[in-house]
């Protein structure tokens, strides 16, 4: 019998599972921008304070190498493999079809890792106790590790947008899928805005220190954060325009039609107050507050990065990876330079519920006792990495987005003509066999007629050979 290489499918009610991702890569983000931009700032600081001889700036930048010490790398380090065990566990083919890509950039991101985290503690613990120049120069090792690692990560996170060519599908090359055309202004981008959000906080650990600090070498620390982080703002939004311009079609669509705007919005208004406030700390550094300063860290995660995680993923849409495997994992199209076939022909012949090893036994064959349930698989596997499939709350819930159609014939012919025969292209097309698509009918109607929300459990019907068997979502 013919089986296709998926894996168990988890399906997490009325958020979805891409949240958990975005959720903890948010904070991933958050924690890795900071301790990024601080390594070059520091780093600055560092030359400038051996060059014009001010040793004060050196405690300025212990205190805040400590502070990267105990947030930054404790929360990045434990946010950053939960990255990659929520998207393990949520799109194991997604994850899948990058390592078969990037292993090695992987394993060079892993090498620059460990030279950024132990360079952290060899800063913070050598201050002091070798020559100036020396730790000077190791600052700047410390800064170009730290860059690096973001740099190895945007080439992975830009091929999951796009590979941006059709050369890629051709020649597989590792260099053609990280070169790929939205990765230098996705990079130059996060390098610029980074400044921003080391700086925010830069300036709030100033201000906690301005009554240990003589008021010329706090001035001038302020100034330094605050011209990098206007720098940071507008050549980020310069390098914004160009990445922009380097999307793929349906990303516009996407971020038009689909990406809600209270997403878009609070990027757009956090962006001029942390501009304005570099500004006022450049014209006015003694008025620098904590107060401030911090809550102003706090809202650039609420109010930029999570919207932006967000709407990165969301313009991805239909594709989890490389414009090749969609987001609920059926691979799309072929890929000739790694034999990989587009799986979409196979399941609109055979069904994607005999095809997937996982679909328990009494689900495969398609009876009227069990059709409602088989409706209810198909709508987990294929749609719920978008749709609360069993709700009306929540993510794009099927309760409203089906409202009223409670005769499955009219949903039937709703799914043929939008979603089989001309797929919008934020969703991936409905594939299965007609039988299928029936079925799937058939639970959405069921869905509808019950109030818009059922359980999400899968219980598979007695047949007469078998036991009842359950699996849990
Ligand atoms: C890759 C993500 C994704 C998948 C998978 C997906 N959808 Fe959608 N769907 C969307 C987006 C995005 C919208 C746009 C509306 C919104 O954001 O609320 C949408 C909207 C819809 C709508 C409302 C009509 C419209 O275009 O606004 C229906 C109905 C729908 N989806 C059904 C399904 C069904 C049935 C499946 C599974 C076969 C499915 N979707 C799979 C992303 C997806």
């Amino acid at each position: 019998m013919d089986v296709l290489g998926f894996y168990p499918m988890w399906y997490v009610p009325m958020v979805g599972s891409g949240i958990v991702i975005a959720l903890i890569a948010s904070f991933h983000v958050m924690a890795s921008h900071t301790s990024v931009g601080a390594a070059v700032l520091l780093a600055y600081l560092a030359t400038k304070a051996y060059r014009e001889n001010q040793p004060q700036i050196y405690d300025y930048i212990k205190k805040y190498l400590l502070g990267l010490l105990v947030f930054s790398y404790v929360s990045g380090s434990i946010t950053g493999p939960g990255i990659w065990f929520s998207a393990t566990v949520v799109n194991p083919r997604g994850i899948s079809a990058l390592i078969h890509n990037f292993v090695w950039v992987w394993a060079t991101e892993w090498v620059w890792f460990v030279v950024e985290v132990t360079f952290v503690y060899i800063l913070y613990y050598t201050l002091g106790k070798i020559d100036r120049k020396s730790w000077t120069r190791l600052t700047w090792i410390f800064a170009v590790a730290s860059w690096a690692t973001m740099d190895v990560i945007v080439g992975i996170l830009s091929f999951m947008l796009s590979p941006g060519h059709e050369k890629w599908f051709t020649t597989g090359s590792i260099l053609d899928a990280f070169y790929n055309k939205n990765y230098f202004p996705h990079l130059l981008e996060r390098t610029a805005f980074m400044f921003a959000i080391a700086g925010t906080v830069g300036l709030a650990i100033a201000a906690l220190m301005k009554k240990d600090l003589p008021e010329k070498v706090y001035k001038e620390i302020v100034r330094t954060l605050s011209y990098w982080g206007i720098g940071g703002v507008v050549f980020g939004l310069m390098f914004f325009v160009w990445y922009m311009a380097t999307l793929p079609e349906r990303s516009y669509v996407v971020l038009d039609k689909v990406i809600p705007i209270y997403l878009k919005l609070p990027i757009l208004i956090i962006i001029p107050i942390v501009l304005a406030h570099f500004v006022f700390a450049a014209v006015r550094p003694q008025a620098v507050r904590f107060w401030m300063a911090y809550p102003l860290y706090a809202l650039i995660f609420f109010m930029g990065v999570y919207p932006e995680e967000k709407v990165r993923e969301g313009i991805r849409k239909p594709y989890v990876a490389g414009e090749f495997v969609w987001v609920n994992q059926i691979i799309a199209r072929d890929v000739p330079a790694k034999g990989i076939q587009s799986q979409v022909p196979i399941i609109d012949q055979k069904g994607l519920l005999t095809l997937n090893p996982f679909v328990p036994e009494g689900l495969k064959k398609i009876n009227p006792q069990n059709e409602i349930m088989a409706g209810k698989t198909i709508a987990i596997l294929e749609c719920s990495g978008c749709h609360n499939v069993t709700g009306s709350v929540g993510l794009r819930p099927f309760g409203q987005k089906f409202a009223g159609m409670t005769d499955r014939n009219v949903v039937y012919s709703f799914l043929t003509s939008y979603l089989r025969n001309n797929h919008p292209p934020y969703m991936p097309k409905l594939t299965g066999t007609d039988e299928e698509v029936r079925a799937l009918s058939a639970y959405i109607a069921y869905l509808i007629s019950n109030g818009g929300s059922v359980s999400a459990k899968i219980e598979v019907p007695n047949t007469s050979s078998e036991a009842k068997k359950e699996v849990q979502p």
